[in-house]
């Protein structure tokens, strides 16, 4: 019994601990980190987005693989997923995103996703 015990809590430990490590408390991350945006920074879309959109998404979502973020009007519709996917660190795919550039994505599109 004690053994069973000992190896389902293990168990919850590990997959707890995984999920708290792969996924980016943003609000925590702010206020613990001083390398993180301020939030009431406004974020602009030419200077901070599209720099990682063009560096880590269109070797992709450039036209066969929807959603396609080539184009502004593509991102824009997408933004909610984009923020999400980051977010999770679901995507890119095969490779990592910083602490930075998901805070600086998830920062834009709530603060309306525009095109500034
Ligand atoms: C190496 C290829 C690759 C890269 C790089 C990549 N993606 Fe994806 N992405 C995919 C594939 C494949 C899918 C569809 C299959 C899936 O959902 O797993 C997808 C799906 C998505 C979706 C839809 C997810 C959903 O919930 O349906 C979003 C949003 C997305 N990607 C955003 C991004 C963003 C933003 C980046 C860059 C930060 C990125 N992807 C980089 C391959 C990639």
């Amino acid at each position: 019994m004690k053994y069973k015990l000992i190896i389902i809590s293990t168990f919850l430990l590990a997959f707890f601990g995984a999920c708290k490590y792969e996924y980016i408390d943003i609000t925590a991350k702010q206020e613990n980190d001083s390398i993180i945006v301020d939030s009431s920074t406004l974020i602009s879309y030419s200077n901070d987005i599209l720099p990682i959109i063009n560096s880590n998404c269109l070797s992709c979502h450039s036209g066969a693989q929807p959603p396609n973020l080539s184009t502004f009007d593509g991102v824009k519709a997408n933004a909610d997923a984009i923020k999400s996917a980051t977010s999770s660190r679901y995507m890119p795919r095969g490779s990592r995103l910083s602490d930075k550039e998901i805070i600086l994505i998830a920062l834009w599109v709530e603060q309306g996703a525009n095109n500034n």
